[in-house]
């Protein structure tokens, strides 16, 4: 029979202290630091929906819309969006909060693509998904066109890889800042 999870049964948040360890040459948080804790929170919470061991197949959409700096909190909300047949895509939201002036920032939303791994090291059937509002709807579908459209732009880089013509491309490069010097 087939089984059914909802949102909420693997809502998981992860709440870090920003220790000076974890600075840049500039003094602000290192990105691989919260790329590290995103990566940390997507498993906890594919795998409390999967009820199996998961992996990371695909990241989406890490772009650092603020600086972290040292001393804030910095907490990371993940939920399954969308589930395929053994894989699953987790959406997480950072935000990082000033406990003194208590300032919130969006820093990050990402989309994790994991995929359940049986005790053979083979994809594993990952439960359904149960929807009870509207905003849990609309990222299923977010997630299911987001699919759709990493196969639209893998088909893309493909074609331009194998139709590539060395004039015309020289064309579309004009205004470019590079210097060919073949
Ligand atoms: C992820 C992995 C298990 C997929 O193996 P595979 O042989 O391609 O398996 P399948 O073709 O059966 O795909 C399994 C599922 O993963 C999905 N998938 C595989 N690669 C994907 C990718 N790059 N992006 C998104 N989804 C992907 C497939 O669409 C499929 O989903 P579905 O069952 O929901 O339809 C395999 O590529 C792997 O082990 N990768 C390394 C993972 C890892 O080590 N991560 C840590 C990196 S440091």
């Amino acid at each position: 029979m087939d089984t059914y999870k909802t949102v909420s049964q693997s809502q998981t948040t992860l709440t870090e202290l920003m220790i000076p360890s974890y600075a840049n040459f500039g003094g602000k948080i290192h990105g691989g630091i919260i790329m590290g804790l995103m990566d940390k929170v997507a498993y906890v919470c594919a795998a409390k929906h999967a009820g199996a061991y998961c992996v990371t197949a695909s990241v989406e959409g890490i772009d650092f819309l603020a600086p972290v700096e040292v001393g804030e909190m910095v907490s990371l909300m993940a939920s399954v969006n969308y589930v395929g047949k053994t894989s699953l895509v987790v959406g997480i939201r950072v935000i990082s909060e000033n406990v003194k002036t208590q300032e919130v920032k969006h820093t990050n939303t990402s989309y994790f693509t994991m995929v359940a791994m049986s005790d053979g090291h083979t994809p594993f059937k990952v439960p359904g998904l149960i929807l009870r509002n509207d905003v849990e709807i609309r990222r299923f579908y977010q997630g299911l066109h987001r699919k759709q459209l990493k196969k639209y732009y893998q088909q893309e880089e493909s074609r331009v890889k194998s139709d590539f013509e060395r004039d015309e491309t020289f064309e579309l490069l004009k205004g470019e800042r590079c210097r060919i010097e073949r």
